[in-house]
């Protein structure tokens, strides 16, 4: 099997790019990380770059040269997939155009509840019963593409919010790479 070249976008902690490392060193897995790209110097994720020797960029830049970097690795190592793991600055409508259906995002809630920031505190305030995570593909609007899976788990009395996030991203390190075994499986 031929894997697909994927770049990793990331702004934190990285703990979901962790998760997709481990699953690209099976055999089956369709995808093999080329890039890491992150937006923020400190980001505690470009450590597992370092670790598993995979290449990395940073570009702490402007929106406009963010972007103009960005596409110039991505497109100089013939990336397939970019997948925006914990990527916390919005893509123009032009860079999105430019990768139309080659982008993913995971989200931390059963979208199209919740979109964009504080889902936690805010799914919490809502009182809801359930919640959990959606792997979508990304198009010009903020969390709305078409949703590739969701993955859910129950919220009791006893969920403050760092409990919530614990549980919730428990199941995102597994939808993350369900999605991307889902859409080459069917494509
Ligand atoms: C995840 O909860 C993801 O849903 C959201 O940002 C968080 C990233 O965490 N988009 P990490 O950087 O992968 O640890």
């Amino acid at each position: 099997m031929v894997k697909k070249k994927a770049c990793i976008f990331i702004s934190g902690s990285g703990t979901n790019l962790r998760s997709i490392i481990k699953n690209t060193r099976d055999y089956n897995f369709p995808i093999n990380i080329k890039l890491i790209i992150s937006n923020k110097k400190n980001a505690k994720g470009i450590g597992y770059a370092k670790k598993y020797s995979i290449p990395y960029k940073i570009i702490s830049n402007k929106k406009q040269e963010f972007e103009q970097s960005a596409i110039k690795y991505v497109n100089s190592k013939k990336i397939e997939l970019i997948c925006l793991a914990g990527f916390m600055r919005i893509l123009s409508k032009n860079f999105i155009r430019n990768y139309k259906g080659k982008i993913l995002n995971i989200h931390p809630s059963l979208l199209p509840k919740f979109k964009g920031l504080d889902t936690f505190r805010r799914v919490l305030k809502s009182k809801e019963k359930f919640t959990g995570c959606t792997v979508h593909f990304v198009d010009e609007k903020l969390d709305n593409g078409k949703i590739v899976l969701k993955k859910r788990i129950s919220i009791d009395k006893s969920f403050n919010e760092k409990k919530l996030k614990r549980n919730v991203q428990v199941e995102e390190y597994k939808a993350y790479s369900e999605a991307i075994r889902k859409i080459y499986r069917s494509s």
